[in-house]
This record gives C-alpha cells, structure tokens and sequence, in this order.
C-alpha cells in the first residue's frame, strides 16, 4: 500500500476495470480520489463502495469538455497533488477494415484526450510546482498490438508513451513528473470479449511469458508507484506490467 495521506488524486476512467483499483488504492492510502469518467452512474456506484471519492462526468473524446471539467475541479479542490490518466477505449478492427471515424475515435479518446488532460492541469501543476502525472499505456503501444488492440490502438498508445516522455522532459524544471505504465491482458470489461472466447484467450496467454492475465489490481500497483512520493525521482519511466511480454 502507498502512502496518500491529505493527498487528492484525479483518477479518469476510475468507475471499473484497472481504474477502479488504483481509486481503491487511493482511498486505502489514506488519499482523496476524483473519478472523472463518461459512465457518471458506475462511477457513482464505485464512489459509494470506496468511499472518500468525488465524481466528475467528463468525455475524453472532448477537449472542449475535458477543459471545461477540469477548470470545475481545479474551482472545487483547493489542491490536486496527481493525475492518472486511465480512462480509454480499444479498438480491435483489423487494418484493412479500420475506417477514418474508428481511428478518429481510437486517437481523440486515447490519444487527444490524455494531452488534453495533461494539458489542462499543467499551469496549475506549474504555479504550485509540482505534480505527478501517470499515463495509462499498453504493450500495445510497444509491440504493435497484437493481444486485442489492433492498429489504430497501438498507434494511441505508442504516443501516450510519447506525450509521456515529452512532458517528463518539459515538466521537469517545474517539479512535473510524468510516467507511464503498460499492461498486457488484464481481465476487465475492456477484455470481456477474451474472457468470452476461450480459444482466443489461450491464444493471448500464449504469448505471455507468466502464462497468465493480471487482475487489475496489479497494474493498479505499479500505476500507485509512480503516483506515490515512493517515486520521486522516477520521471519519464514507461514501465511495463506485462508479464514479460516487451522485455526492454
Ligand atoms: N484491460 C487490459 O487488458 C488493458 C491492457 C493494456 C492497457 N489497458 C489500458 O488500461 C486503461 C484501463 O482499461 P480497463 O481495462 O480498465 O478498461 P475498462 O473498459 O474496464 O475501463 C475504462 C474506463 O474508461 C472510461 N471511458 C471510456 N471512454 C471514455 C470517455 N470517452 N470519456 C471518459 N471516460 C471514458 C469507461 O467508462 C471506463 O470506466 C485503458 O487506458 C486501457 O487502454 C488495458
């Protein structure tokens, strides 16, 4: 467990899956959580079962949107110590198939919307100086998909670890940390459809060395690393939580 004693952490995509377990985390930390998320009616639900979370609704396919959410927050929150920027879609059309509205979708919400959120809380970040942002990634950003996200999700996810490295180098001189963690399958409601075909799930498990999926929790930890103090001079790491698939 981490330490988030009188710490305020926005979470997005916090109302399921690897979100929710890095709000837990928060919570038994000792922390505040704001969930920003689309789903406002499971994030409420994931509220009243953690505890000491507040709830935004927000759509990171909307710049406009996100800037807007975030100057209420930012109005509300006297103080906001960290950002995880978990919240995502995937997009598993092959490349052949992928139209300009799938890889629009895959890049606004993945992509666009991350900067947006990096982009919005970063004066606030800069005036106080200091703050910690984590990126929420994927092996996919590294291996060029392959496991359920095809193309235009590896391509959203290789620039997360871009943007990553890129705001580590410029956010450094005010205090900015940012880093970045890659999961492999980890059963979530993102990969229900893996949970549902077993022939297809043995496959993805083929190629993860621990020959296994992660239970959410387990991202969510590495994610509660570099959110931590425990991090402190960890910046523009893109670390892998992926049972041994990239091995770099
Ligand atoms: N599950 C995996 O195997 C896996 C592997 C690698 C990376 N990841 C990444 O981890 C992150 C979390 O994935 P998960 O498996 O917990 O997914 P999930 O689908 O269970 O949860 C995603 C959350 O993001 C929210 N969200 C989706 N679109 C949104 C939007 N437009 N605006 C606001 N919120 C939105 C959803 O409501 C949901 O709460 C994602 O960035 C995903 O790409 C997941």
């Amino acid at each position: 467990m981490f330490d988030f004693n009188g710490k305020t952490v926005i979470v997005t995509g916090g109302a399921q899956g690897i979100g929710k377990e890095v709000v837990r985390g928060v919570v038994n930390g000792g922390g505040h959580a704001i969930i920003m998320d689309l789903n406002e009616e499971k994030a409420k639900e994931t509220a009243r079962e953690l505890g000491n979370c507040s709830v935004y609704k927000v759509d990171l396919g909307s710049s406009e949107n996100i800037r807007r959410v975030m100057a209420k927050v930012l109005g509300d929150f006297r103080r906001v110590d960290v950002l995880v920027n978990c919240g995502g879609v995937v997009s598993k059309v092959p490349f052949e198939q992928i139209t300009d509205e799938e890889w629009d979708r895959t890049l606004r919400i993945n992509l666009t919307g991350t900067f947006a959120m990096c982009s919005s809380i970063y004066p606030y970040f800069m005036e106080k100086k200091g703050g910690r942002i984590v990126n929420v990634s994927s092996v996919a950003g590294k291996i060029g998909g392959g496991l359920l996200g095809t193309a235009a999700y590896a391509t959203s996810k290789a620039g997360v670890n871009g943007l990553t490295k890129a705001i580590a180098k410029e956010g450094g001189k005010y205090g900015i940390s940012c880093n970045a963690v890659c999961p492999s399958y980890t059963v979530t409601p993102m990969t229900q459809s893996l949970t549902d075909d077993a022939d297809k799930r043995a496959k993805v498990i083929g190629i993860i060395p621990l020959g296994r999926a992660a239970d959410p929790s387990e991202p969510a930890q590495m994610i509660l690393f570099f959110a931590s103090e425990a991090a402190s001079f960890v910046n523009g790491e893109i670390g892998d939580c992926d049972g041994g698939i990239a091995l770099d």
